[in-house]
């Protein structure tokens, strides 16, 4: 199988170099590879990559994924989420190839608190959002073979991301505010590339399978209990660490404005790609132990 990995550097790009070496040969581009064009904001570039490459498989997890600063960019936004996933899942279906991307629990309102469905109405609340949306749009319409998988609150041992920020933090001062009334679950970029792999292998035996689905890991918390879990870990991972935080004080959203409105309730149902894929989901818990334990 041939495979064609796009944004490899980033979260999920990271870890998919590692779960898809398995399943065949991969080719894995970023912004700035030289010998093919594997930067989004030139859609025919990547156009001329994929015609060249002829791949079986083209795994897309380049985006542009700053929330806030897409507010004052969203023609960018829209080129690199929408327009260029787009082409890619035109060439896609030119070739017969299958198309994997990845979307996100934005494209959704956050009412209520139960957990969103595929079959749920959308209503993005901001740059990013809209325009993952309409990546998925283009790509359902563009008639290729194609697997969405949306996700939420992404985290990576490598890069930054919350739980080493309240690690900083937690280090500097006694008390930290965090919000709580956002709801979802930390994913772990190394869930969602195995999840891929395995899909990929099923979707191979059971074309029919291809479609849109949600994949988080386990359980449900809030920003703020999600820090709690971090502090209390690194202090029985680390004990030599000189946590000062005995202190996570709850607080709404409203406290800290951005210009990139959230979502409240970002929780996914995954019934569907547990039953379709016959896969297990940890709970979050454990791959954020996990992370902890690697980078601490
Ligand atoms: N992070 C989250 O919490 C989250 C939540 C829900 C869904 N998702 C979705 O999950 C997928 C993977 O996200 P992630 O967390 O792995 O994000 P990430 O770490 O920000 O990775 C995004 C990748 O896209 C690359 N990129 C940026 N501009 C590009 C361009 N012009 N051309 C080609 N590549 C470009 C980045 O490269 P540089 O780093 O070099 O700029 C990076 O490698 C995305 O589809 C995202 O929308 C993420």
């Amino acid at each position: 199988m041939n495979i064609l990995l796009l944004g490899k550097g980033g979260q999920v790009g990271w870890e998919l170099q590692r779960s898809l070496s398995v399943l065949g040969q991969v080719t894995a581009l970023d912004h700035d590879s030289t010998e093919h064009c594997g930067n989004f904001s030139h859609p025919a570039g990547i156009a001329d990559t994929v015609r060249a490459l002829r791949p079986d498989v083209i795994v897309n997890a380049a985006a542009h994924t700053a929330v806030d600063k897409a507010e004052s960019e969203p023609e960018l936004a829209r080129l690199l989420n929408a327009t260029t996933p787009g082409v890619l899942a035109q060439e896609a279906a030119q070739l017969g190839a299958w198309l994997i991307h990845y979307s996100t629990d934005y494209v959704f309102d956050g009412s209520g608190n139960r957990p969103w469905t595929e079959q749920d109405a959308t209503g993005p609340l901001s740059v990013y959002g809209r325009t993952k949306l309409e990546g998925e749009q283009l790509i359902q319409q563009s008639g290729c073979q194609h697997l969405i998988l949306r996700t939420s609150w992404v985290y990576a041992a490598r890069g930054g991301n919350f739980a080493k920020t309240m690690l900083r933090l937690a280090q500097e001062r006694d008390r930290l505010t965090v919000i709580n009334d956002q709801w979802g679950a930390p994913t772990g970029a190394d869930l969602l590339a195995d999840v891929t792999a395995h899909a990929i292998r099923h979707l191979q035996q059971r074309p029919q399978d291809g479609g849109l689905y949600h994949c988080v890991a386990a359980g449900e918390t809030n920003w703020n209990q999600y820090a709690q879990f971090v502090i209390e870990q690194a202090r029985q991972l680390a004990p030599a660490l000189p946590i000062q935080t005995t202190e996570v004080a709850p607080v709404p959203t409203s406290a800290f404005p951005t210009p990139a409105t959230r979502p409240h309730n970002s929780r996914l149902s995954t019934r569907k790609l547990q039953d379709t894929f016959g896969l297990h989901l940890p709970h979050w818990q454990q791959g954020v132990a996990r992370m902890l334990a690697e980078i601490l």
